[in-house]
């Protein structure tokens, strides 16, 4: 079952190649995928796409659609277009750092270190973060961190590994403890953002964007921690991270509906017409594998999260995934932007298309995406 939906999944991506002719999906309308031209903060999942397709056919249309993507992102970061935020690690880990890691290229290499000073510009001393949005000083964003950040910390880790300064990690680790004390909340649960004082980096409250409500838990938030978290185990050796990742995803998994595939937002009511996010279920999964990874094979926890990536699967491949419909442009229906604000809040997501293509290449051979080499 897992071998033919990678299989599906392929043969769509291989499709894509010549429907969006160079440009960029992003979010679909009326099922067909809205494009543009390297200018949003998605664009790196599709480049991830066509990698991981390359790696797991050796097919040369692949690479070279891969690579091409990698020369948009040159010039995107020559041209600094649309890169003051902080999303810098989901466009390049998937772009240039994973040519880097499948085939060595050092200008790839060269092109993601440059990728990792910008994402550095978003740091604020004072109040000691990485800004996620806008301009600094910004009167509601200037001292806001938002729980997504923890998968862009990759790229630090690996400009840190690669140049020998250690400054690139001293940051991400800064991030990511504001992050655990301040987005995680007692009860495992988590808000999506938090803002502190610009000034004096005073931690002010906790709030939502995407999310249903400031103290609900907007489900691809805890999906971007489970995940994160597990990855920063693997990056600093601390068992804090890895606790957290744990008790994160056991409380994801402990509100599974019974199709396996979770809603948009754990707070919002329940009614036929509540819109799902299968993009927060198929983080969840690579999270939850890489997770499992490094839990001893006797820990009492390995049954619940092999359980619930097995059901999680099952119910994205069984009624989520577009398999059985070969034209059809996405991998995973049902996914949501932001319901909150009416942006895409059921279509295809191209992130979600991108791990859920991921969590099908850990699971039949291994893979580990391109967060780390
Ligand atoms: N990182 C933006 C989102 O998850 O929608």
């Amino acid at each position: 079952m897992l071998q033919a939906a990678l299989k599906d999944a392929i043969d769509k991506t291989r499709k894509n190649i010549a429907r969006f002719n160079g440009k960029f999906p992003h979010v679909s309308e009326n099922d067909v995928y809205q494009l543009n031209d390297n200018t949003d903060w998605t664009n790196g999942f599709w480049s991830g796409m066509l990698w991981l397709s390359y790696e797991l056919t050796k097919e040369a249309d692949f690479r070279e659609a891969a690579v091409r993507t990698v020369g948009s992102f040159r010039d995107r970061l020559a041209s600094h277009t649309v890169l003051d935020h902080h999303d810098i690690g989901f466009l390049y880990s998937l772009s240039a750092k994973a040519q880097w890691i499948i085939e060595g290229d050092e200008s790839a290499k060269s092109l993601a270190l440059g990728a990792a000073d910008v994402l550095m510009k978003r740091w604020r001393p004072k109040s000691g973060l990485i800004q996620a949005w806008g301009q600094e000083g910004h009167e509601k964003n200037g001292g806001r961190i938002i729980i997504d950040c923890l998968m862009n910390l990759p790229l630090l880790f690996w400009a840190a590994k690669h140049t020998g300064d250690d400054r690139y990690a001293e940051i991400a680790v800064q991030q990511a403890e504001k992050s655990r004390r301040f987005l995680v909340r007692g009860d495992d649960s988590s808000y999506h953002t938090f803002y502190f004082d610009q000034e004096t980096g005073e931690p002010l409250r906790g709030g939502t964007e995407q999310g249903y409500a400031d103290g609900s838990t907007w489900t691809r938030g805890q999906a971007w921690g489970i995940y994160g978290f597990a990855l920063l185990y693997h990056f600093t050796g601390d068992t804090c991270y890895q606790e957290t990742s744990l008790r994160m995803a056991k409380h994801f998994l402990e509100r599974l509906p019974e199709d396996g595939v979770v809603y948009w937002d754990f707070s919002a009511p329940i009614t036929p017409e509540t819109k799902r996010d299968s993009s927060a279920s198929a983080i969840t999964i690579c999270g939850i594998h890489e997770l499992l990874k490094r839990l001893p094979s006797g820990h009492p926890d390995r049954a619940v999260l092999e359980e619930g990536v097995r059901r999680q699967l099952d119910g994205l491949i069984g009624k989520y995934a577009t398999i059985g419909k070969p034209d059809a442009e996405g991998l995973l229906e049902r996914g949501s932007y932001s319901v909150r604000g009416n942006a895409s809040p059921d279509d295809y997501m191209i992130w979600g298309d991108y791990y859920y293509m991921e969590a099908l290449a850990r699971l039949t051979e291994g893979h580990k995406g391109y967060w780390y080499e």
